[in-house]
């Protein structure tokens, strides 16, 4: 009889340490990102020296690189012999309330501090009262700011922080990949995260090449990966989106297929099938966590590619391209039978610019052949499958929540965080 899980015990014979392949695996140098890094650590030198620095806005699609520069700055903070410049590092994904990103900074810095019980002002306090007794600097970086969803009470707070004090103060670095979040904000929140900007632009083919060659080496076992594949693979992720994780998707996935196949390396048809099975996989992601509204306007987008629309039947076109227009009307529809807010044509049109700079779909203005000037947008993905899993998300409750409302309540209630603190 054969060994119990003789295959989990079986050395590779493609990778040698995945872990180097992970998207959350930190390189020990970043490549192309210097001036971006330079820049970082200028903005951040007065609140190094002890002063209250600018806040910094970083922007630029997914991954360019955002998260990794910044927890490479912040490991060199946390390294210097600075003892009033403290740093906290959080991923909003996790901490997306005011209330949970004012417990972290306390629970990273305070010691002794039992977040239990406490309300949003007895945390306040704490936190002021430790900055004051040696006149700390504090340096919040918000990872994906956007996801928070009292970013504008946030923001205030932290402002309001740095008039509490009678020394020192917070300086906020906000990091994010949704382009359009600029037009969301409150102006007063505004001017205070956008003191200072840092753009992080796709990555090109040979940058890309360059980074996966890095991790190819470590990852993979010698002579499994040839310069034809990394480039291949570069290629596809630099048209797509200049993104590095789709480009070490593609590698990984490419390293699985071999693997399966019993091939000792990979082969360039590898890369191809990776490629697709990648670009899915990261649109799923992708509309896993949109924003409801954004995902309603995916929605309807993939029920009217699926029936056409419109424009097709009068341009007698076989492209899956729509009339934007036709689109917000399904969206209105949607939206009224499942009784949910509508949003306004404006914020519509911005959901829709958003999507397309996270390459769920594409658009383009028209003036001929369709009445004035139109917008056309084309999903990107295939829409039975986006459909499928967008209906999996909305309709799918459990039958113990099915009658107890519970769908319509948010996912998260911080039952402690005390209202009116302005
Ligand atoms: N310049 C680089 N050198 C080496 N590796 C890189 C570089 N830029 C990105 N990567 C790798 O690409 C992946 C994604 O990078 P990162 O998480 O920093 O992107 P991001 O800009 O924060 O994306 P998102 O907006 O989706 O959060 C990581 O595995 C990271 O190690
Ligand atoms: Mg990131």
């Amino acid at each position: 009889m054969a060994e119990p899980f003789a295959e989990l015990f079986k050395e590779s014979e493609i990778f040698a340490y995945r872990e180097v392949l992970s998207p959350h695996y930190v390189p020990d140098k970043l490549l192309f990102r210097d001036r971006q890094i330079n820049e970082i650590e200028k903005a951040l030198t007065p609140s190094l020296r002890g002063e209250r620095g600018r806040n910094v806005f970083i922007y630029g699609k997914t991954g360019t690189g955002k998260t990794s520069s910044i927890k490479y700055v912040v490991e060199r903070v946390r390294l210097l012999p600075v003892v009033k410049a403290k740093i906290t590092y959080v991923n909003c994904r996790i901490y997306n309330s005011r209330y949970r990103v004012l417990s972290k900074i306390a629970s990273d810095h305070i010691p002794m501090y039992a977040k239990r019980g406490l309300g949003i002002i007895d945390i306040y306090e704490k936190i002021i009262s430790w900055m004051e007794e040696d006149n700390k600097i504090l340096i919040v970086v918000l990872d994906e700011l956007d996801i928070i969803r009292d970013l504008d009470d946030l923001v205030y707070t932290l402002t309001r922080a740095n008039s509490d004090i009678k020394s020192g103060g917070i300086t906020i670095i906000g990091v994010s990949n949704k382009l359009s979040f600029k037009e969301e904000l409150d102006p007063r929140s505004l001017s205070t995260l956008y003191e200072n900007e840092i753009a992080f632009p796709p990555y090109n083919s040979s940058e890309l090449s360059a980074i996966l060659n890095d991790r190819v080496v470590k990852g993979f076992r010698p002579g499994v990966v040839d310069q034809a594949s990394i480039n291949l693979a570069s290629a596809i992720a630099a048209k797509e989106s200049g993104d590095a994780r789709l480009a070490l998707k593609i590698i990984t996935k490419a390293g699985e297929i071999a693997e399966n196949r019993g091939g000792k390396s990979i082969t360039v048809n590898d890369v191809g099938d990776a490629a697709r099975i990648a670009e899915e996989e990261i649109a799923y992601e992708v509309i896993g966590t949109l924003p409801e509204h954004q995902r309603l306007i995916v929605y309807a987008i993939a029920v009217m590619s699926l029936t056409g629309g419109r424009y097709k039947k009068l341009d007698k076109q076989d492209d899956a391209f729509l009339l934007s227009g036709e689109i917000y009307d399904r969206y209105v529809s949607i939206t009224q039978s499942l009784h949910k807010e509508t949003k306004g044509a404006r914020l519509y049109r911005r959901y829709v610019t958003d999507l397309q700079m996270q390459g769920i779909v594409t658009s383009y203005e028209s003036g001929k052949g369709v009445r004035g000037h139109t917008r056309l947008v084309k999903l990107m993905y295939q829409p039975e499958k986006i459909k499928e899993m967008i209906e999996k998300s909305l309709f799918n409750t459990q039958p113990d929540e099915q009658n107890s409302g519970a769908e319509s309540r948010p996912l998260h209630t911080d039952t402690t965080d005390a209202e009116g603190f302005q």
